[in-house]
């Protein structure tokens, strides 16, 4: 029986993709690559020697959902599919509760007819708000969040908590990921954003492999022993195990929720400076003012998915840096140049 993994295309699917394969999972993918090139699925199975079934669509497309789930005999779904650039989301919050909300509903109510129970949700730490105690820990409420991408996240844990109370036979596992970079260490894969990255990391590649002429670093007054913001970094191949973890959750019916993160913070200096240390390639930078909605630090208390599941983030902050740095050079036009970008999206 194969796991269904929405968003597989992407940047964490991927390498989760990768890591179910290896796992000896079958798998198919549902993806409209929105955001994400089929190139990435391409170079799993040239990785694993192993068939992916993909199958080019949108979650909110009941009827193709429909199709898919009486082809497939599936077991559980992995659910990445999701938008996720904080600022554009605040520019364009009808298209992200759409695609993010309604996206979920219409993925849950095609389980539901299909009689497939089993979920993994990717969270985010974003949930815990503006005023959460650090670290951040899962019997933490949700706070108030500081914009509809952030929201949307919050929404969807809400309607995931009030299924399971609404139906026993159904498991899910709300799975709130920090700060995810790197890359598989093959450099085959790995982050490739649209246009200018709103991330750190791949703002730090792109500058150090010259696509970028710096880093502008938001902000070097905040309340932090250097100034600039502390986050929890975790390498994505890590990330990508700990939902081969999460599957066992959901044999016991009800709502799981984990931490994904190492439990230790980083600033913006300290990741600049480790990336430069380990690559040799200087990260040219300046200070600028501060991004808004932006918090001086956070980081996870990842005990209870170490507990609970058996799950620890082990690969250091220099495998982060030397994965990622990889991953760049060998991509530095990530998975496609523009051109193509554009043909394998029309
Ligand atoms: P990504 O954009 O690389 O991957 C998301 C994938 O989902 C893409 O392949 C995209 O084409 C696909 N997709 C989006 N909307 C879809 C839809 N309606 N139908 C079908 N496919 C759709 O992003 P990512 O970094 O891999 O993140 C995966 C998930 O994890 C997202 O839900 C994101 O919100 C969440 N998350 C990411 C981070 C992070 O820092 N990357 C942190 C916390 C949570
Ligand atoms: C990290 C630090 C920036 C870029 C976001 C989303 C969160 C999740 C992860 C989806 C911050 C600083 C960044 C740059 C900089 N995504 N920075 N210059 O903001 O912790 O979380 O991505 O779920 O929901 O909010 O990560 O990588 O954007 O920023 O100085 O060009 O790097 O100010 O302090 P963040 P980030």
């Amino acid at each position: 029986m194969p796991i269904l993994v929405v968003g597989g295309a992407g940047y964490i699917g991927s390498h989760t993709v990768l890591s179910l394969l290896e796992a000896e999972y079958e798998v198919v993918v549902l993806d409209n690559l929105v955001n994400s090139s089929s190139e990435s699925l391409r170079r799993v199975q040239k990785l694993t020697g192993k068939p992916i079934d993909f199958v080019h669509g949108d979650i909110r497309d009941k009827k193709r959902l429909a199709r898919l789930f009486h082809d497939y005999d599936v077991s559980s779904v992995i659910h990445f599919a999701g938008l996720k650039a904080v600022s554009e989301s605040v520019q364009q919050p009808l298209e992200y509760y759409d695609n993010n909300v309604y996206g979920t509903l219409a993925l849950c109510q095609a389980m539901q007819v299909a009689g497939v129970t089993r979920l993994i949700f990717s969270s985010s730490a974003t949930v815990y708000g503006r005023d959460a105690p650090v670290p951040y820990q899962e019997i933490t409420p949700r706070g108030i969040t500081a914009n509809p991408y952030g929201s949307s996240k919050a929404m969807v844990e809400q309607i995931l908590e009030d299924l399971c109370r609404s139906d026993e036979g159904w498991a899910v596992a709300l799975l709130r990921y920090f700060n995810p970079v790197g890359a598989h260490e093959s450099g085959l894969i790995g982050e490739d954003p649209q246009g200018f990255p709103n991330n750190l990391m791949p703002v730090i590649a792109q500058v150090a492999v010259g696509r970028r002429p710096e880093l502008a670093v938001f902000g070097n007054d905040y309340p932090t022993p250097d100034g600039t913001c502390v986050r929890d970094y975790l390498h994505v191949m890590d990330l990508a195990e700990g939902h081969l973890q999460a599957l066992a959750s959901l044999e016991t019916p009800g709502v799981h929720i984990y931490n994904l993160g190492t439990g230790q913070g980083y600033s913006v200096l300290q990741m600049v400076e480790a990336f430069e240390r380990v690559t040799g390639q200087p990260v040219p930078s300046r200070f600028t003012s501060r991004r808004e909605g932006d918090l001086a630090a956070f980081w996870a208390d990842p005990t209870k998915a170490q507990r609970e599941l058996g799950w620890k983030a082990r690969r250091s902050l220099d495998a982060m840096m030397a994965d990622t740095w990889r991953w760049q050079c060998r991509n530095p036009q990530g998975y496609c140049s523009e051109v193509d970008r554009a043909k394998s999206f029309s």
